[in-house]
């Protein structure tokens, strides 16, 4: 357990997310919104997801007691006195970033690091003229961070490393698992590896080789049983007898013919309508939100699991 304080800035989906994490591990939190109705449907919000923590035995205490280290606050001033961290999470437009990044970098105290929870933008875009700029980074999370520990820490050019090592320290206190870029990218790694089986995906659907359930089945069925525990370097140094080079010896020449005719996808509206219209068949619209929590809850089992495994 460790006893940060910790501010969360933005009570959305992924802010109330980040609460669970900081408090699971003993950190109090102050969480603040813009809006006031955000905070105040935040507490009930926060009590469904820890309760679905404790049923699959992921928090080690009463649930009450997790909640209890989270209060919202109704100013952004009150929410990062004496913060360690923040973590901030409203919406995902440099405009926004860069204005909340103004008014934090002001109020916080010099000593606390300022986070960004930002999915594509790159820390040096909202942070150049601020005057604490040397203690703004990027950490970001995967939806639900309470039960996906990767977080990635991508610094500025600028920002210090006394900084990303306080954040890193904190965040595996916290019991995720922080990984560093070593320079500046937007859409950070995962998002890119991401983009990249998507970016594959969209073609092999559009030139009509599989339905979306079937490439579906690929990755939950096939490459994502292996990928929620060892990565593609450690699958390919164990998928041929002497390691990589042996792997890529062997399969390296149709590996990169393969990839020479990978071409980028359009994202075209058309193509995308006819992905929705699949999926919507096997749900209808008015289920998504039912689904995204049995998502999360299906999750659980899994990630119990893994904890449970030795290093
Ligand atoms: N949703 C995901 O899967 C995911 C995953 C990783 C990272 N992210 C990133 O996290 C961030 C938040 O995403 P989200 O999905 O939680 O969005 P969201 O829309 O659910 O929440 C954003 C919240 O920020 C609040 N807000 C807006 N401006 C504010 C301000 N100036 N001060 C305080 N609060 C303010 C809004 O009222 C809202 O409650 C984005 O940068 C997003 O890219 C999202």
């Amino acid at each position: 357990m460790t006893n940060e304080h910790i501010a969360i800035v933005g009570a959305g989906l992924i802010g109330r997310a980040w609460a669970i994490v900081f408090a699971r591990a003993g950190c109090t939190v102050a969480i603040y919104d813009a809006v006031p109705e955000a905070l105040a449907d935040c507490g009930r919000r926060l009590q469904e997801n820890i309760a679905d923590l404790a049923h699959h035995s992921l928090i080690t205490e009463a649930p009450e007691r997790v909640l209890a280290r989270i209060r919202p606050v109704a100013s952004l001033a009150a929410a990062l006195k004496g913060a360690a961290l923040v973590q901030e999470n409203v919406r995902e437009t440099l405009e926004a970033k860069i204005a909340v990044f103004a008014e934090m970098d002001s109020l916080a105290a010099p000593d606390t690091v300022l986070a960004s929870s930002t999915s594509w933008l790159m820390a040096s875009q909202f942070s150049a003229g601020l005057a604490g700029r040397e203690r703004v980074l990027v950490g970001h999370p995967v939806n639900p961070p309470y039960l996906v520990p990767l977080v990635e820490i991508a610094p500025a050019p600028w920002t210090s490393p006394t900084a990303v090592e306080r954040a890193r320290g904190i965040y595996a206190r916290s019991g995720q698992s922080p990984v560093l870029l070593k320079k500046e990218i937007t859409g950070f790694l995962l998002n890119r590896i991401q983009g990249a089986v998507l970016n594959e995906a969209l073609n092999l659907y559009a030139d009509g080789y599989a339905s979306v359930e079937d490439l579906d089945k690929v990755l939950k069925d096939g490459l994502g049983l292996r990928w929620s525990f060892m990565g593609p370097f450690e699958t390919i140094d164990l998928n041929a007898p002497e390691g990589v080079v042996d792997y890529a010896r062997r399969y390296g020449p149709t590996y990169r013919d393969v990839a020479r005719g990978q071409l980028p996808n359009d994202w075209e509206s058309s193509l995308l309508a006819r992905i929705e219209a699949e999926r919507r068949s096997v749900l209808p619209a008015d289920r998504l939100a039912e689904r995204s929590r049995w998502r999360d809850n299906r999750l659980m089992a899994p990630v119990a699991h893994l904890r449970r495994q030795p290093p």
